[in-house]
């Protein structure tokens, strides 16, 4: 039966349903540890009476999150945690199907955005889960009388950790928040692994370009830029890195890349990924001494990281070349270099934008993080410091020993001997 009239929605196209569930259905396949978490939550009913924000990347895998944590018994209103990267298809499934309310339309307004996220906290959460800290950072600035309600946040990427920090040392973190990127089960598979190859799906998807032979500049080596330069490399480019870290520089180094400041690397990239977290990390100087037809793109959180506003005005015209590229013909008289740049998913999260975000197989980790970590902010309630708080080790490491046992992946214990070894301190040679 449909559940569209009694659910409060604000989406693309409900008739979009069907194809957002077989493709809900597909990504169920590679999730078997949120299954196993769903199963439980289904018998434990640990929500039952809590209301949630969840602001997310509208995909296949947020889907299962969501329904994980309906199943659990949590009153939750779903929002787009970015502008692009919402599956209206999926939107519409949720919503039909599920009896979850949506509020993300791909393609929404910063203005659209902004109001699904006063629709959200208009339903006074208890629970915030976020991604990039929008939501809390709202709460903050604009909504204060609600922050006694709420029992703390969980944030999903690096971009929202770095905000939270801010507002730990600012002192306005009035509740616990719990840093789901800083589980080992999260950054190192969903960042490094998820974000190198949908990363690079995004340009091929947004181009269809031979990526061999080209030279690709991954700016930032974190944990993102970690995978996706592996990946580029894999389908053979030539990879140049770029760092402000020494520590990060050494190891893309030491990894085999060419390291060398933005400047330098701007003249001789022909794909440009940046993966910061930071902003304008491409800026004026570099569109100007880009070759022509320079392809850049951004998969860091923001879509600030590329100063689009300095390249378009030193641009005559910006067309349309392909969906989701656009080439910014620049003026002779205003740059250095003749010619055009092409920018992908406009400069938003290009694996989102272009592609269909990380694998399901990843997000199985990402989000059995967040699901746990909802459940143990409600265990813990009133018992947390305010301030960020990480998922308890065992926890982390019972997602692992799930997702390899699901694998099929058999490892070793230790045996007494070796447990008594390593935890001591007199036995030497
Ligand atoms: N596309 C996705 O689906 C996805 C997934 C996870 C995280 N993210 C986002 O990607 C970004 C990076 O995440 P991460 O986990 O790799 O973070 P990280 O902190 O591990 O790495 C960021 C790196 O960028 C470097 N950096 C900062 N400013 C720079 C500059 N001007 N030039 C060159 N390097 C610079 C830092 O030194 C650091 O090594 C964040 O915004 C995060 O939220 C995106």
């Amino acid at each position: 039966m449909s559940k569209t009239t009694q659910i409060a929605h604000e989406i693309a196209d409900i008739k979009l349903a069907k194809l957002g569930q077989q493709r809900i259905d597909w990504a169920a396949k590679e999730m078997p540890v949120l299954h196993k978490i769903r199963e439980r939550f289904k018998k434990e009913q640990p929500f039952k009476g809590y209301r949630m924000v969840a602001c997310a990347h509208v995909t296949t895998e947020t889907a299962h999150l969501a329904i994980t944590l309906k199943a659990g018994g949590m009153d939750s209103i779903l929002i787009a945690s970015n502008p692009l990267s919402t599956q209206d298809d999926v939107a519409a499934a949720l919503v039909e199907n599920y009896g979850i309310s949506v509020f993300a339309i791909k393609g929404e307004s910063t203005d659209t955005y902004t109001k699904h996220v006063n629709i959200a906290l208009d339903t006074k959460p208890q629970i915030i889960m976020d991604d990039g800290s929008d939501v809390v950072a709202t709460l903050l600035k604009e909504r204060p009388a609600q922050i006694p309600d709420i029992i703390g946040t969980t944030e999903e990427t690096t971009t929202g950790i770095v905000r939270l920090r801010a507002m730990q040392a600012d002192g306005v973190l009035k509740f616990p928040a719990m840093a789901v990127n800083d589980s080992q089960t999260k950054h190192l598979f969903d960042n490094r692994y998820g974000t190198g190859q949908s990363t690079l799906d995004g340009v091929i998807r947004a181009t269809n370009i031979l990526i061999a032979g080209k030279t690709v500049v991954i700016v930032g080596y974190g944990w993102c830029g970690r995978g996706t330069a592996m990946r580029a490399k894999g389908l053979g480019a030539d990879v140049i890195v770029t760092e402000v870290n020494p520590i990060r520089a050494l190891e893309a180094s030491l990894d085999g890349f060419r390291v060398m400041p933005m400047n330098e690397a701007a003249k001789q990239g022909d794909i440009f990924i940046t993966i910061t977290g930071n902003r304008h990390v491409i800026d004026k100087e570099h569109f100007d001494v880009m070759k022509d037809g320079a392809i850049v793109c951004n998969s860091g959180h923001f879509d600030l990281e590329l100063n689009l506003v300095a390249l378009r005005e030193m641009s005559t015209d910006v067309r349309r070349a392909r969906p989701f590229a656009e080439e910014y013909v620049r003026d002779p008289q205003k740059s250095k270099t003749k010619g055009s740049v092409v920018v992908l998913g406009e400069g938003r999260l290009i694996n989102l934008a272009a592609a269909e975000g990380h694998p399901a197989a990843v997000m199985d980790m990402s989000f059995a993080n967040q699901a746990l970590a909802v459940e143990y902010l409600i265990q813990n309630k009133g018992k947390l410091e305010n301030r960020i708080h990480t998922l308890p080790a065992e926890l982390d490491m019972e997602i692992a020993k799930l997702k390899i046992e699901s694998m099929g992946i058999k490892i070793d214990e230790l045996t007494p001997a070796m447990q008594e070894y390593i935890n001591s301190w007199t036995v030497g040679t």
